[in-house]
């Protein structure tokens, strides 16, 4: 087994709700919730979820963009929740994120070479020169030419502008990429292009990859090992091909249900999900899926169940496996 890069434990995040004349805290939202799991060095582990169940969340808290309420994050033998601002910052060189929308976090008054070089700046590296040769690289890296360097980036497409995001993400040589829906916002005819380019980057620069959609289509191909999370948890975590073979928990069964698989052995029952995502400020007692689980029974309505690996590397919490 390879080293791990990154060790999450018992991570959460609850987001205050506050109301009234004062402001006071009336309730939380348990946006994460007691989340644990590990990311070896070299693998891409996909984390798949509906939207709202937390995903975004626990990949800003990775890097601290989001303060955890509770829980440890070790990247590579070093406690992060911990650290100073300043220390924190010597490690966000090698913990880098790209995101769903990349027009969003491109400052649009700035040129590509600008907003490739800032990385560098805030971290100090290199010589004028030497950041604006490092610019020209990385743009090639991408698939786009030194050319576009003077370029802003409404005159990019949709993918062109993901490309960017991630040639600055790539800026200062991270191990370690969180990537949020990276592809989510683009045609699927251009979602193959970035995927495979990532894994291109993957294999030339030995990266790490947290990779998070909102399907399992996306991650599937990309993906070494995929964490299932609903409502804040974690609830089946196992190797890409064990998961989609044959995937334990029925929240899972019911999201492959919504995808088409390419594989005439793989008998696919049509299971569709009930009902809508329970609040996360109001989460259901017990399993938090037994509101909309086909195979609900006393058990799951008090008693939540824990993540428990029921055969090699392959972890699920549902009380059918006790
Ligand atoms: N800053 C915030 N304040 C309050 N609630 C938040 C905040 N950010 C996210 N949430 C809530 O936390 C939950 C998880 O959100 P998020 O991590 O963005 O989910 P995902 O990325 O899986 O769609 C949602 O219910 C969302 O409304
Ligand atoms: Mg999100």
């Amino acid at each position: 087994m390879a080293e791990p890069l990154l060790q999450v434990k018992s991570l959460k995040k609850y987001f205050p709700i506050t109301g009234g004349i004062f402001s006071k805290t009336i309730g939380e939202v348990k946006a994460v919730d007691d989340l644990t799991f590990t990311v070896y060095k070299g693998e891409t582990l996909g984390i798949v979820g509906e939207s709202g169940c937390g995903k975004s969340t626990t990949g800003r808290m990775l890097l601290r963009l989001i303060e955890p309420t509770e829980g440890s994050i070790i990247f590579e033998n070093q406690e992060i929740t911990s650290l100073s601002k300043r220390e924190l910052r010597k490690i966000r060189r090698d913990m880098q994120m790209v995101f769903q929308d990349p027009f969003a976090s491109l400052n649009p008054r700035h040129t590509v070479e600008k907003i490739l070089e800032e990385p560098l700046i805030v971290h100090g590296i290199g010589s004028k020169q030497e950041r604006k040769k490092r610019v020209q690289e990385m743009l090639e890296v991408v698939g786009l030419g030194s050319y576009h360097a003077k370029r802003y980036p409404h005159q990019f497409s949709g993918g062109q502008r993901q490309r960017i995001g991630i040639a600055r993400a790539l800026m200062t040589q991270p191990k370690l990429i969180i990537a949020d829906e990276p592809v989510s916002a683009l045609d699927v005819s251009i979602q193959a292009q970035v995927l495979n380019l990532l894994e291109d980057l993957q294999k030339e620069f030995g990266l790490t990859y947290i990779f998070i959609a909102h399907d399992l289509g996306v991650v599937r191909h990309i993906s070494d090992r995929v964490g299932v999370m609903y409502l804040g948890r974690m609830v089946e975590l196992a190797d890409s091909d064990a998961l989609y073979k044959s995937p334990k928990h029925p929240y899972t069964k019911a999201l492959l249900s919504a995808v088409p698989i390419p594989d005439p052995e793989y008998k696919q029952e049509r299971q569709l999900l009930a009902g809508d995502l329970p609040s996360p400020a109001n989460p259901p007692k017990g399993c938090a899926f037994h509101t909309r689980c086909g195979a609900c029974m006393e058990i799951c309505k008090t008693e939540r169940p824990k993540l428990k690996e029921v055969e090699a590397g392959h972890y699920v919490a549902c009380h059918l496996y006790e």
